[in-house]
C-alpha cells in the first residue's frame, strides 16, 4: 500500500509498506525514521504518536474511544487526528496523506 507523510517541516514523501504484515502505521513510521517517540510502546498510552489524517480519513474511520482518551489530553488535537500505534497498515491506507502530529524529538 503507498500513502503519503508529512512531517512537521510540511514535507512529504510517499511510503510503500506491506499490507500483509499486521505492522501498526506507528511502527512503520518509525522504520521510516520518523520522530516518533512511542513511549508506551503502541498501547494508546502515550499519544506521542499523534497524527493528522489529512486524506483518506473516511476509509480509515474514526479515531476510537481509546485513541479519543488520549487525544483528549493532548493541548492540541483535530477532527481527524487518530494515535498511529492504533491504525493497521492495510489497503485502507492508499492514497491516504498523513501528518506528524506528535512531539518531534
Ligand atoms: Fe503510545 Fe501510540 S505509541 S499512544
Amino acid at each position: 500500500v503507498t500513502f503519503t507523510v508529512e512531517d512537521h517541516d510540511g514535507n512529504r514523501q510517499n511510503i510503500e509498506a506491506p499490507d500483509d504484515m499486521g505492522l501498526s502505521l506507528m511502527e512503520t513510521l518509525k522504520a521510516y525514521e520518523y520522530p516518533i517517540l512511542a513511549t508506551c510502546g503502541g498501547m494508546a498510552l502515550c499519544a506521542t504518536c499523534h497524527v493528522e489524517v489529512l486524506e483518506g480519513d473516511k476509509e480509515l474511520g474514526n479515531a476510537t474511544d481509546v485513541e479519543l482518551d488520549q487525544l483528549e489530553n493532548l493541548p492540541e488535537y483535530f477532527p481527524t487526528s487518530r494515535l498511529a500505534c492504533q491504525i493497521r497498515i492495510s489497503p485502507l491506507l492508499e492514497g491516504a496523506v498523513i501528518k506528524l502530529r506528535g512531539e518531534d524529538n
